[in-house]
């Protein structure tokens, strides 16, 4: 039984429970919203950091939720503060919710810190909000809990099974290729999306969703059941529940988290064939835990990790059939021997714990080790004179023939060079080229927004479907093909990207995790001279603060200031 705390060392005592005049204001505002003494003396206040907005589809549901958190906290004897926060549609927020990831996560911190909160259930799930809301509450330590949104349901046109971003792009693809119509492609956004939830694939969302489950941070089971499953529901009320007992057992991620906890987070996400995203969330979140976490650990997991997850875009299915097929729990339970079953999580229990009598319901969707989608390697990590602080390529969603390959640069300067001049019918490319797109990165683009480089609609109706394409930007959860990202460092601040020209050749060679451009080092030097900064985009604002602090793609893309785990005052109560 863990010790627990007296009410009088709840943190939320220094504003409720003090007699001083200051108290009195709190105490008397309280009384304003309706509230009695007996609703919240004495007892752990829970904030409810609430990520949802009329303008984010995959919180659609998140209004329910937090009643449904609240009756949680309620029963548990705990005081419910639901606090709205930034809500990172990725739908919808330009250039990228990358680039306010990092401003959730602040106020994610200083919301919990400048509010008399004891712990906090964080409502996210669609891609930037789970790693930002758990940046910000593992800065400040408090006993937290995630509430992962859920996937949507399946999609559907003309009865196939649509998935989200990865059939919008096949089908955007046939459309440039001429094979399906202007109203087949209506028809099929209108059936994409059919329920709140988030992406519904094994994208951004569901990838660190799923990490944050396997990091300890939700409740066993949760990361995996559909948004519109009344399961769902009931699992806000017991993540409610949860947070007051966390509370009272100064159950902090500190005394959670441990280095296998995200060892055993990124061999998750490879088993699941999840997003190349989560490289840079999983090492900005450990960073913000004290825990050292570099693409060369990715790297080394993934080596000795097969993806089992049978989900689009690697695989077949979708995140509602791997709920049916025994969800999450179930594919743990499969690569028991690479976790650390003794890790800690939320609930009290230990990893291993939890994944007792989880078993595998369809060993299609879940598959068995012997037949994995890829049976190692899903992820790999590049260096070479074109990357040295390494890239990243998700070999399982690349055609084979890609993975050693020398081709002939064809270099665009920007999105919007790559906008105008891709489908130019004279452009001078072909099946064996390699596309690369610079200042797309951190603080080039700004925000590294997921811009995929489609294949050029010439080679597309010559019925060419991947090419190697290199870029310092990042790729949808949901996208796929040979493409090598995170080039780091990036182009804008000078990384040898910015110094390939059209015509360069270029040597991808995944098996010994190379990525070379093919000039001699007196050249690249004669080329470095020459280059020159790009002018600052920003003189005021977020984007001067976000281009002064971001970190490179390899170091997470935190801000300098977030990161690691020095200690911050408690603000005076006066
Ligand atoms: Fe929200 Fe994909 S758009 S998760």
């Amino acid at each position: 039984m863990p010790a627990r705390k007296r009410p009088e060392e709840l943190r939320s005592h220094r504003w409720y429970g003090v007699g001083d005049r200051k108290t009195f204001d709190h105490r008397s505002r309280t009384a304003q919203m309706g509230y009695d003494k007996s609703d919240y003396a004495g007892k752990p206040v829970i904030a409810i950091i609430n990520t949802w907005s009329d303008i984010n589809p995959c919180h659609a549901h998140f209004r329910t939720r937090a009643e449904e958190v609240k009756r949680g906290v309620w029963q548990a004897g705990g005081f419910p503060i639901e606090m709205p926060a930034i809500a990172l549609a990725e739908p919808f927020q330009k250039p990228s919710t990358m680039m306010y990831r990092n401003l959730l996560a602040m106020e994610t911190e200083e919301l919990l810190r400048s509010y008399p909160a004891d712990g906090c259930v964080l409502m996210g799930g669609c891609d930037k909000t789970t790693p930002a809301l758990v940046m910000g509450a593992l800065s400040m330590g408090l006993p937290m809990i995630y509430l992962p949104a859920g996937p949507m349901l399946r999609g559907n046109w003309h009865g196939q099974v649509l998935g989200s971003g990865s059939d919008s792009r096949k089908y955007w693809a046939e459309l440039r290729a001429g094979t399906i119509t202007e109203n087949d492609w209506e028809e099929i956004e209108e059936g994409i999306a059919r329920s709140p939830g988030h992406c519904m694939t094994m994208g951004t969302a569901s990838t660190m969703t799923s990490a944050a489950e396997a990091l300890g941070l939700a409740l066993p089971g949760s990361a995996s059941i559909p948004a519109a499953d009344s399961h769902h529901a009931k699992m806000a009320t017991a993540t409610g529940k949860r947070a007051v007992e966390m509370v009272w057992e100064d159950a902090t991620p500190k005394n959670i988290l441990t280095p296998s906890s995200f060892d055993n987070a990124v061999t998750c996400v490879l088993a699941c064939g999840g997003s190349t995203n989560a490289a840079i969330h999983l090492i900005a979140m450990a960073r913000r835990a004290g825990v050292r976490l570099d693409l060369e650990r990715f790297d080394a997991i993934s080596r000795r990790t097969p993806v089992i997850a049978n989900l689009r875009p690697s695989g077949k299915y979708l995140m509602e059939d791997f709920y049916y097929a025994g969800g999450l729990r179930a594919l743990l339970a499969s690569i028991r021997d690479l976790l650390d079953l003794d890790a800690k999580t939320v609930n009290g229990k230990t990893l291993g714990e939890n994944l007792e009598g989880a078993k595998v319901f369809n060993a299609d969707v879940i598959l068995p080790r012997e037949k994995a989608l890829v049976p190692s390697g899903g992820l790999a990590v590049l260096r070479g004179n074109l990357a040295p602080d390494g890239a990243i390529v998700k070999p399982a969603a690349a055609e084979p023939r890609l993975l050693q390959h020398k081709g002939r640069a064809v270099v665009f300067e920007d999105y919007n060079d790559l906008q105008t001049r891709l489908d130019d019918p004279t452009l001078d490319v072909d099946a064996d080229s390699v596309i690369v797109l610079k200042n797309a990165g951190p603080v080039g683009a700004p925000g590294m927004p997921e811009w995929e480089v489609p294949i050029p609609k010439k080679l597309l109706q010559q019925g060419v479907r991947d090419m190697v394409r290199i870029s310092d930007a990042r790729m949808s959860g949901t996208a796929y093909g040979c493409c090598v990202l995170h080039v780091a460092p990036e182009s804008w601040v000078g990384g040898p990207l910015a110094l390939v020209r059209t015509g360069d050749t270029i040597e991808l060679d995944v098996p010994r995790r190379r990525l070379q451009v093919l000039i001699d080092d007196a050249e690249m030097m004669k080329r470095k001279r020459a280059w020159k900064a790009p002018v600052r985009r920003f003189e005021r604002g977020y984007g001067a603060l976000f281009s002064q602090h971001i970190r490179q793609a390899n170091e997470g893309c935190d801000f300098d200031f977030l990161e690691g785990t020095a200690p911050t005052p408690e603000p005076e109560i006066h």
